[in-house]
């Protein structure tokens, strides 16, 4: 279906304000696929059904899912307003004609999320709290630049802000979304203790006289590491106790200790941590194998 013809269908069938929100989500929408390198249109169109279920009324809504064989938990029953995620979903299929699966899930999941977000999922899910028409939420001003820079944060923040309202206000909170708070929770956790360890390193090489430390983020790119720390050191007794330093730090604060590559007395020697990678280089040796150029595409990290 064309979107001018979705748009008047939706321009008809919901209130004046939830037609306001749904162009202000499939906007967003777009915007993040775009930071993302995701495909625009899909995440237009996805933005702009996901409340297309919001006009059903309870008793249709219940209806239209029982007779498509969609069982409800007792959550959904006591909370209508859930509802219109999956109803969202049949009728962006049955009456919009969407059979794009990726599409159909961000419609289903955008309530609630699920761990492991697909990235249209996510921005959907993202582009509903942040679009420019809400005003309500806390920490607004924040999660709108958070959302295009890193959108794991940014999801962990708003299921946080989310719980956080509804337990406040003494609302029973969705299992689901409970679940997709702690997988986010748990994956945000990991960064900052890749972060933490970062700290770490960074202290033990200073310590021992090791300079022009850099850190470079090169998870986006690369699937070796979260994280480079380069380092450089003037001789080999200076790399020596690097090396035994930043080991010993980090054992101690993490219980881990790292895989080793190169020899002590060459020019480059690493500690892999797996999510964070250290390269300790003889000052002549680093400018030879210029590492920073080469994953010049990573982001560096200021400490
Ligand atoms: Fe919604
Ligand atoms: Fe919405």
């Amino acid at each position: 279906m064309e979107h001018e013809e979705i748009l008047k269908i939706l321009k008809e069938t919901l209130s004046e304000k939830r037609y306001a929100h749904t162009l202000g989500v499939a906007d967003t929408s777009e915007k993040l696929a775009i930071a993302y390198d995701f495909d625009q249109k899909k995440a237009y169109l996805a933005g702009l059904l996901h409340d297309c279920g919001k006009y059903l009324s309870r008793e249709d809504s219940i209806n239209l899912l029982k007779d498509r064989g969609i069982e409800l938990s007792s959550y959904e029953m006591g909370n209508p307003q859930l509802l219109h995620a999956k109803t969202g979903e049949i009728l962006a299929r049955e009456k919009f004609k969407v059979n794009d699966g990726e599409i159909l899930s961000a419609i289903r999941y955008h309530t609630t999320g699920h761990p492991k977000m697909t990235l249209l999922e996510e921005i959907v899910f993202i582009a509903d709290y942040i679009e420019p028409g809400r005003d309500k939420a806390p920490n607004l001003d924040k999660l709108r630049k958070l959302a295009y820079r890193d959108k794991d944060l940014c999801m962990h923040y708003i299921l946080k802000d989310t719980l956080e309202y509804l337990k406040n206000r003494n609302i029973a909170i969705d299992p689901a979304t409970q679940m997709t708070y702690d997988y986010y929770n748990v994956h945000h956790g990991e960064k900052m203790e890749s972060k933490e360890k970062i700290k770490i390193i960074y202290e033990a090489l200073s310590a021992k006289k090791s300079f022009d430390i850099k850190v470079i983020d090169i998870e986006e790119i690369s699937s070796i590491a979260d994280y480079f720390v380069i380092a450089s050191v003037s001789n080999e007794n200076q790399m020596l106790a690097a090396i035994d330093e930043v080991d010993e730090k980090v054992g101690k604060a993490t219980g881990e200790s790292p895989k080793s590559e190169g020899q002590k007395n060459s020019g480059w020697y690493l500690l892999d941590y797996g999510d964070v990678v250290v390269h300790l280089f003889r000052e002549e040796d680093r400018e030879f194998y210029d590492l920073e150029h080469i994953w010049s595409d990573g982001k560096e990290v200021e400490i």
